[in-house]
């Protein structure tokens, strides 16, 4: 009684500044992938100054498989030790239950004005699990110095890709330059390589593993050309570590100088030009090669924050979410990390497309990106990526045919299909 009593008081003086007594203690995992964890902890900062609570950041591994088992272990447990979660573009359908609805705390409109596709994906038997918090599309960064040098055009299919990264990697050697190779991207078993390996699928017109409908169309002559391809990379125009590559470790390689080209995500863009980065103002990013058959096709991902069903907080911790996702605090995160809004206005302001001109010359690529088939399969959609990355990684390692691990990748998802989705 008396607690509240000072609370009411106090909060006549400072309207929205909690006090000692009514000041709750969160927790928040960040994702820690290049500057994520920085420009979550300055977010987090602004927050606790404004509302008087503190905020406890835990920080997840980097690949989003492993922070998705961790997850699961958490909340199956119904532990309240995280009440706000970053979570993946395809979690939605395999966490919705053990998250809150965010209209219920927030308000019905929580979500107008931030990309309606987001919205969609985070809304599970209507409820918005999630806020849009920034979103994704894989986009391939190269070298303008190099290409210039040879006299090259960033390439428009994977073709051109493998041609241009195996001349300049054996021009670079040759003058000199032992470490150069030709291509890195997202090879290790894992979430990563599924997004990869579904952009050389789709470029392909091999399609998008399970279609909207939930028919399996994996199994195609595009994908086996695709995968066929990508194949001859390894140990030829990309080392043989990209097996075990993911994000940060394509970059360190890139930014260090030792690669002509790159797939990676934009966050890359702002740590490529950073003043200690070796390639700072010699980068170009485009959108990315094609098969003979198909169009560019960038994957969609993308990060929203969700809060815990169990979470002892639900009202303060929905308003921390609502405080990082809004328009100022993705601004900041668009101009300082290269994080793309997932607020539309955004990538017509004049600071956020100064800091990252693709916001705007790839607007398209990042509206047009291709989902992975997470809404089709629901709950089953670890399984299911788990599956596609493992056949591809065997495809990659030379252990398997395109034709042989796709037959049996065939046969694998039919079985997940039969049990449940
Ligand atoms: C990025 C994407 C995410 C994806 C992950 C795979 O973080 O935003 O959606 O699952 O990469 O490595």
């Amino acid at each position: 009684m008396y607690r509240k009593l000072i609370s009411v008081i106090a909060m006549a003086g400072a309207a929205s500044v909690a006090t000692q007594a009514q000041a709750a203690e969160l927790t928040i995992s960040c994702g820690a992938v290049g500057a994520e964890l920085a420009l979550c902890e300055e977010g987090v900062k602004r927050w606790e100054e404004k509302t008087g609570h503190e905020v406890k950041i835990v920080s997840t591994p980097n690949s989003s498989t492993e922070r998705l088992s961790l997850y699961q272990q958490i909340l199956s447990a119904q532990s309240s030790d995280i009440d706000v979660m970053q979570i993946d573009v395809v979690w939605p359908g395999l966490l919705a239950n053990h998250l809150l609805d965010l209209n219920e705390t927030l308000g019905k409109d929580a979500a107008e004005g931030f990309f309606d596709t987001i919205v969609t994906n985070n809304t599970v038997e209507d409820r918005l699990v999630a806020m849009p918090w920034f979103t994704d599309a894989g986009v391939l960064y190269y070298r303008k110095d190099l290409l210039e040098q040879y006299g090259h055009e960033a390439p428009e299919t994977w073709q051109e890709l493998t041609e241009i990264a195996k001349e300049i990697q054996a021009e670079e050697r040759e003058a000199g330059n032992d470490k150069m190779w030709g291509y890195v991207f997202q090879g290790r078993a894992y979430e990563g390589l599924t997004c990869n390996a579904l952009e050389w699928i789709a470029s392909y017109g091999g399609g998008t593993i399970v279609d909207g409908d939930g028919e399996i169309t994996i199994d195609n002559p595009q994908a086996q050309s695709a995968l066929e391809l990508a194949a001859t990379w390894i140990g030829d125009i990309s080392p043989n570590g990209v097996l075990n590559y993911t994000e940060e470790e394509a970059r360190g390689i890139f930014q260090s100088g030792n690669a002509v080209f790159m797939r990676n995500w934009p966050y890359a863009w702002s740590l490529a030009q950073s003043e200690d980065s070796e390639v700072r103002d010699r980068v170009g990013v485009v959108k990315l090669p094609h098969g003979p058959e198909g169009g560019s096709a960038a994957t969609l991902g993308g990060w929203n924050l969700a809060v815990s069903k169990y979470t002892e907080n639900p009202d303060i911790a929905a308003d921390l979410v609502a405080f990082l996702t809004s328009r100022e605090e993705q601004k900041r995160r668009a101009i300082e990390g290269s994080y793309n809004p997932t607020i539309a206005g955004l990538y017509e302001d004049e600071e956020v497309l100064e800091a990252v001109p693709f916001f705007g010359t790839l607007y398209e690529t990042f509206t047009n990106a291709v989902a992975r088939p997470s809404a089709p399969t629901g709950d089953n959609y670890g399984r299911v990526s788990n599956a596609f990355f493992n056949a591809t990684h065997n495809v990659l390692s030379g252990n398997q045919s395109s034709a042989e691990a796709l037959s049996q990748l065939d046969s694998e998802l039919s079985r997940i299909k039969r049990r449940r989705w």
